[in-house]
């Protein structure tokens, strides 16, 4: 565990990936925000949104999430010891309810049938001022946190990327992404952004030219499931240079899955699939084939990872797409 004195996460590796080098004709470098303790890159935001709370009087922290950012807040509190109560959906997998509780000592309780109505508990839960409401992605210290992420790989690559390519959901992690690309100096670089069908909500707000919300979450990518993206996450797509907004299928990112493990040797979600997916799949050359992206000697994956895809689930998926 960290300490609480430093940040809350780790600096992670980014490494060339020789099967995905092998398979494209670029070099694909990886960034493992697999390897973080709660198992994604919710860590670097939320862990810089509490500790900095924590800094300023907070005595307990509640998160509305079945999934990763619930893992991130009650890793974060766990760490500089403050109380954590993680709000989660009737729908959350028992396991995620276990793992908070037994791993990182949380009070979890069970409300509402979806995330908006857990989020609405949650809210009113954290009337009291010594007490922070986290929210999964929706914040500018969460987006400052996994900014931290582009920081590194700018020293950690051996050159610049030609791409950079990261999953969204409500896009807290796209806002942190490119603010460290801004801040590095890579704003130049092209950014493609990966969503599946059924949790494409940036996608959607993109084609109609305003913020939308999707009526349901279809998408096995769960973690991609917000209804509606971050308005930071909006204009930051449209300010970007060179942006696209690209969405595939859940068999191309639970393909994605099976093949980066065998490949590499990790278990993620299809919300990570599905950036992985662009570089197993041909949405590089797509893009090229149209104009919209010019020579790519090297391309970085955003390896967000994800705690909550088990092996018995991914050889369910895997039937079920015949895969
Ligand atoms: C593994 C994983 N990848 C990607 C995302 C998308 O992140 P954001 O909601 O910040 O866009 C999430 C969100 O929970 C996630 O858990």
């Amino acid at each position: 565990m960290a300490s609480g004195e430093g940040p809350l996460h780790m600096v992670t590796p980014t490494i060339q990936s020789m099967p995905l080098s092998k398979l494209t004709d670029y070099d694909v470098y990886l960034k493992l925000e697999n390897l973080q303790i709660p198992g994604s890159f919710k860590i670097r935001g939320i862990g810089n949104l509490i500790k900095k709370a924590a800094q300023h009087g907070c005595k307990k922290i509640v998160c509305a999430s079945g999934g990763n950012a619930g893992l991130a807040a009650a890793y974060a509190a766990k760490t500089l010891g403050i109380p954590a109560t993680i709000v989660l959906p009737q729908s959350t997998p028992g396991f995620v309810a276990d793992k908070l509780r037994n791993e990182y000592g949380a009070e979890v309780l069970i409300h509402g049938k979806v995330w908006d109505e857990s989020n609405k508990f949650a809210t009113e839960m954290s009337k009291d001022s010594d007490c922070l409401y986290v929210h999964p992605f929706d914040h500018p210290d969460i987006w400052e946190g996994h900014s931290s992420m582009m920081e590194e790989a700018t020293q950690q690559m051996p050159c610049k990327p030609d791409v950079v390519i990261v999953s969204v959901g409500g896009g807290g992690l796209l806002n942190g992404v490119l603010m460290g690309m801004k801040k590095v100096g890579w704003s130049d670089v092209p950014c493609i952004s990966m969503e599946t069908v059924g949790g494409d909500c940036l996608n959607a707000s993109l084609k109609a030219g305003k913020i939308v919300t999707i009526p349901d979450i279809t998408s096995v990518a769960k973690s991609l499931g917000a209804l509606t993206p971050s308005a930071k996450t909006f204009e930051l797509a449209q300010s970007h240079e060179k942006f696209h907004s690209v969405v595939v299928e859940d068999k191309e990112a639970v393909s994605a899955c099976l093949r980066f493990a065998d490949d590499h040797r990790f278990l993620v979600e299809p919300a990570c699939g599905a950036s992985l997916a662009a570089v197993y799949g041909s949405v590089l050359q797509d893009l090229q084939s149209r104009g919209k992206l010019g020579d790519v000697k090297s391309a970085l994956v955003i390896v967000c990872g994800g705690s909550s895809s088990t092996l018995k689930q991914l050889q369910t998926w895997r039937d079920l797409f015949n895969l």
